[in-house]
């Protein structure tokens, strides 16, 4: 019997996908363009599984080329590049991979915290670039972290284990998430507020929050003019939480002191974007899960939840499982 025909939108380790050799037939997409290549395109009407990256749109107009699709799998933990809902009303499951990046991508957030609150990023190119003569009593200056305030948007695992982190350096945290969580308070020392009053009384702003209807811009120019000018952003969520726009106006005109992003709208930026250009933002390129253990955690789930569709099982991490009540 032909093997089912599985979709991966890029190419990953075979060590990390060796639960599939023997049980599907992969065609595999290119390595370096975001997005399904026309090839896994004209592939759709025979393929039973996809398993794809958060840079690859499952819209309806892909399903509908997709008959027989029987699971999406994709291996990241966030999953706004699927429209859930045309996935649900054709009962096809979809998988993510929660939990195996919380680390990876909390530590991420505190090395962008701690690296934009001690300018390491221009800190070191001036001193590559000839600018360090002497010892500076007042050179690159950066933000205290004792006793400062971090403000965490989204209190959710990543959420919570950058409180982890952020207490260790004196830091007092606040939080706000559309649900009130009082173990947050116990657990974590952090305290609920609401986005207005977290905006007005961090130092610094991590961003932790899924993008959905509600988060989308929701860091726009009456946000960020609610901050202090000495407060510093964090984004390691989703790039169009933040209103790119708006956010370049506020970091050329100082209305707040810096931002660190892992995540960008659009992504990648398009080349010499101002971003890139402002003295006061440190980009990197959607690297938050980016660990070798980390990345073959979330390859070996995308897997298993992949397979277990495959095989018409319920996905052990399933994003809506609403298409199994009848
Ligand atoms: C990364 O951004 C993920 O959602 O896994």
């Amino acid at each position: 019997m032909a093997l089912p025909l599985v979709l991966l939108s890029h190419p990953l380790p075979p060590k990390w996908i060796s639960a599939l050799q023997g049980r599907v037939r992969l065609i595999v997409g290119p390595p370096d363009a975001p997005g399904f290549a026309p090839h896994l395109l004209e592939l759709l009407g025979e393929a039973e599984g996809i398993l794809c990256l958060l840079t690859d749109r499952v819209d309806q107009e892909l399903l509908d080329q997709a008959p027989r699709l029987r699971v999406i799998s994709n291996m990241a933990v966030g999953y706004d590049n699927i429209d859930v809902a045309a996935c649900s009303r054709r009962r096809i499951p979809v998988g993510n991979t929660p939990g195996i990046l919380t680390d990876a991508t909390a530590d991420l957030a505190m090395t962008l915290l701690l690296a934009s609150a001690r300018k390491i990023f221009s800190a070191s190119t001036d001193a590559r670039n000839g600018l360090w003569t002497t010892w500076s009593p007042m050179g690159w200056l950066g933000a205290d972290l004792k006793d400062a305030t971090l403000g965490i948007v989204g209190m959710g695992k990543i959420g919570k284990a950058l409180a982890d982190r952020a207490r260790g350096f004196g830091l007092k945290l606040i939080y706000t998430d559309s649900r009130h969580q009082p173990d947050a308070g116990m657990r974590y020392g952090a305290e609920y507020r609401s986005l207005d009053e977290l905006l007005a009384e961090s130092d610094f702003i991590s961003l932790h929050c899924p993008l959905t209807e509600e988060t989308r811009g929701m860091i726009n120019t009456a946000a960020l003019k609610k901050m202090k000018p000495s407060a510093i952003l964090i984004n390691t969520a989703r790039g169009p939480v933040v209103a790119t726009d708006d956010l370049v106006q506020a970091l050329s005109e100082g209305w707040i002191r810096a931002a660190a992003l892992d995540v960008t709208d659009p992504e990648p930026l398009p080349e010499h974007h101002p971003l890139y250009d402002l003295p006061n933002c440190l980009v990197l390129p959607h690297v938050g899960s980016a660990t070798e253990g980390t990345r073959r955690l979330m390859a070996e789930m995308a897997c298993e939840n992949l397979l277990a569709g495959i095989e018409k099982k319920r996905l052990p991490n399933l994003v809506n499982p609403e298409i199994y009540k009848s």
